[in-house]
């Protein structure tokens, strides 16, 4: 089939490389110049393993290319997918749906055919494909006959490309002639496909990263709770996991989730209950516990330093709100390197990819490698559960650092083995 994707941020981009990767022939579209450019050039403009290989592969084999900006082109297209950005809007923290009426507005003006698929794959409020519809229809000169889908994506930040391929479902919502649309475009990838109405679609995106943060959230008041009784919250989730109604999955304990979704769809949801008047208090606790958990973490550092944090040398591993991403949207790194400097520490920070730069310029010091970062600290803080730290020379770690403490917000090491080293070390709710 021939796909045109409008915007190619993380979700567009990664959807246009992988159904390219499928055989489809896919136009990827977007307003940033610069970002095109560097497309078209094959250059994969975020981290994400295996995705710069998937563009250059089909740039070379002719299925996939870029442009900038809608026009007469979608015409030779089967489906529009909108794939553009929904930020959170500050005033109530429902999505912005600015860019998304954009462009359904350009499609409408640029669209010449009988009839046409537009399918929205940006994670929306319910109700989205019909305003999309309705925008079609209003700005649309020709008569076409819009037929209207909503298929959200469900990848992982990480793992976007094998997620993509390898889905635990598809969502496929919207009218008769839009379903079979999209059944078509994923009849090659062998996973279950949930068929029903556009806002059953676009709530299932919602409730599903919904479910997961409560369980985020949930996991981590337990963990408060074996922090003060002294039980180990990983031997209380694995037995609560293995009761298979529970399951074992998102039930790790740390400094809290982040990114670009958790936060956003939690509030997202939470401002869609209270358009309706509905109880929001299981919206507002997952996010309070959430905020609540880095100031916890906060807490423990604060307690294992002597007297104060001011002018104290304080390391940070770990900077992306998770391993294998350079993305550092809603970081607990943010919060609690914000914290640091207002208690008055020096603060040394390392990450194998991301990095704050822009939001902390010079006021903390990022380093090459981790070993640098622990040079002559007070403390080590742990905050985002990278491969490379599980693996650390923690014997050097010991030696270059002036008082060898660890608060591990991940829980990556092994109490027993580290005390063991000669470390105090704390993390998040294990004796
Ligand atoms: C999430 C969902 O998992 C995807 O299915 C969804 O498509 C995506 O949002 C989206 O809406 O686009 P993502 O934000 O990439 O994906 O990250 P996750 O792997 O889900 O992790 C989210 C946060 O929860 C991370 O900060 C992680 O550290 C935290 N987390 C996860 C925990 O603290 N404990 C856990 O047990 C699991």
């Amino acid at each position: 089939m021939k796909i045109f994707i409008v915007g190619v941020g993380y979700v567009g981009l990664v959807t246009a490389a992988c159904l390219a990767e499928l055989g489809h022939q896919v136009t990827g579209v977007d307003i940033d110049p610069d970002k095109i450019k560097k497309l078209e050039k094959g250059e994969c403009p975020i981290y994400e393993p295996g995705l710069e290989e998937i563009i250059k592969k089909n740039i070379q084999a002719g299925r996939l290319k870029f442009q900038i900006g809608i026009n007469e082109e979608i015409n030779k297209f089967d489906m529009a997918m909108i794939a553009v950005g929904t930020p959170e809007r500050e005033s109530d923290g429902r999505a912005d749906l600015f860019y998304v009426g954009e462009t359904a507005r350009h499609i409408a003006q640029n669209c010449r055919k009988k009839d046409f698929v537009v399918v929205g794959k940006s994670t929306v409020p319910i109700g989205t494909a019909t305003q999309i519809r309705e925008s079609l229809a209003v700005y649309n000169p020709r008569k076409t006959t819009f037929h209207v889908g909503s298929n959200p994506e469900t990848l992982r930040e990480g793992n976007a490309v094998s997620d993509f391929m390898n889905p635990d479902r598809i969502i496929i919502g919207g009218d008769k002639k839009a379903q079979e649309a999209l059944l078509k475009l994923y009849e090659k990838i062998d996973s279950p496909k949930i068929v029903t109405n556009a806002r059953s679609a676009e709530m299932i995106k919602l409730a599903a990263n919904f479910m997961l943060a409560l369980r985020v959230s949930a996991t981590n008041m337990l963990s408060r709770i074996c922090d003060v009784t002294g039980a180990d919250i990983e031997a209380v989730m694995e037995g609560v996991g293995m009761d298979k109604r529970i399951g074992p999955k998102f039930l790790k304990a740390g400094v809290g989730y982040g990114g670009s979704c958790f936060p956003k769809d939690t509030k997202s949801i939470r401002s869609i209950s209270d358009h309706y008047r509905l109880d929001t208090s299981i919206f507002d606790a997952v996010i309070e516990i959430n905020s609540e958990q880095r100031k916890w973490f906060c807490q423990k550092v604060d307690e294992i330093t002597l007297f104060t944090l001011k002018n104290k040398k304080i390391a940070v591993w770990g900077l992306a709100f998770k391993p294998d991403t350079d993305d550092t949207r809603e970081a607990p790194s943010i919060d609690v390197i914000k914290w640091l400097l207002e208690e008055g520490a020096e603060v040394s920070v390392f990450d194998p990819v991301a990095n704050v730069k822009k939001i902390f310029s010079k006021k903390i010091k990022h380093c090459r490698d981790m070993y640098e970062a622990v040079d002559k600290a007070e403390a080590l803080l742990i905050l985002t559960e990278w491969e490379v730290f599980k693996q650390a020379d923690l014997k050097k770690v010991k030696e270059a650092m002036l008082v060898p403490k660890i608060v591990d917000g991940r829980n990556i090491y092994d109490p027993k083995v580290v005390r063991k080293m000669g470390f105090e070390y704390v993390s998040m709710g294990r004796p």
